[in-house]
């Protein structure tokens, strides 16, 4: 497995390809779990060669969320890519991918999707994905890039700042890969204590009512997610939003819609989790 890290050998590496090389890509920011392991392994069903992306993106953080504290786990994180079979790991520095600082960097930005949920509770975040995935794309230059379903607007806002920038890159949508008791696996995870961790699936079986009563007619999308917010409440979480909307364009879901979310973010402690699941179709 090579290890690349720098812009340049990354860029040189990738032309270096024979004509014609499917380039798969999973894009992360370290610390990997068995979920990121999952885009590694979608990617290469995929393609004829894979990259996996290691960078701790500071433009995603916001000012009160510390970027500093962030696990940075690389030794550990090249061994599990290495055992996944990717051919290579670009792990650029800051400095190579902001040259003049975040603040005087060129930036991407995607309208509409990225006014809602997480976009409105983490000002400046979206803009901060979709700057640096694509200046991940300019260098990887993939066929395909596999992102998690578990940040399922960021998978929409991707796909939308593919469309619209008529990038060359088919997105690819992974399942959420949970543990036994149902929790979405996640680096924030890490942080929870004993008591918290106990408590934390709660959430996702929270989500996964709301889905059978929407879907069985028990209750309307509105009663549902009022019974959502009350047995979140019941259990300690403090929300942050839970919402239904729909995955076409993330605006505000009733019962007569198809292609329904429900999407929650929700603070255990000091951590904050999100979730979402899927209605599947009305
Ligand atoms: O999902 C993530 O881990 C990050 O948002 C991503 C896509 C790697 C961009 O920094």
């Amino acid at each position: 497995m090579e290890i690349i890290s720098s812009i340049s050998a990354m860029q040189a590496w990738r032309s270096s390809l024979p004509q014609g090389f499917r380039v798969g890509f999973a894009p992360t920011m370290g610390n990997l779990h068995a979920g990121h392991l999952s885009l590694v392994e979608k990617a290469k069903s995929l393609s004829d060669v894979t990259v996996a992306s290691i960078f701790v993106n500071p433009m995603q953080f916001g000012e009160s969320e510390d970027l500093d504290a962030y696990p940075r786990t690389l030794a550990r994180d090249l061994e599990s890519l290495r055992e996944a079979g990717a051919a290579a790991v670009f792990t650029p520095s800051v400095v190579d991918i902001y040259p003049e600082g975040v603040e005087h960097h060129t930036a991407v930005e995607v309208p509409g999707l990225t006014d809602v949920l997480c976009g409105a509770s983490r000002a400046g975040h979206f803009k901060g994905v979709t700057t640096v995935v694509s200046k991940l794309f300019g260098a990887v230059r993939p066929d395909v890039a596999a992102f998690g379903a578990k940040d399922l607007q960021q998978v929409l806002v991707i796909k939308k700042m593919v469309r619209d920038l008529l990038m060359n890159t088919e997105v690819i949508t992974v399942p959420t890969m949970r543990e036994a008791d149902g929790l979405a696996m996640s680096s924030r995870n890490g942080y929870l204590t004993k008591t918290e961790r106990q408590l934390a699936p709660r959430f996702p079986s929270v989500l996964t009512d709301f889905v059978t009563a929407v879907k069985s007619r028990s209750s309307t999308i509105e009663d549902a997610l009022e019974t959502a917010r009350k047995a979140l409440i019941k259990h300690g979480f403090h929300i942050d939003y839970l919402e239904a909307r729909k995955t076409f364009d993330l605006t505000p879901a009733t019962s007569l819609d198809t292609e329904v979310a429900i999407f929650g973010a929700v603070f255990v402690g000091k951590t904050r989790l999100i979730d979402n699941h899927v209605i599947p179709t009305l």
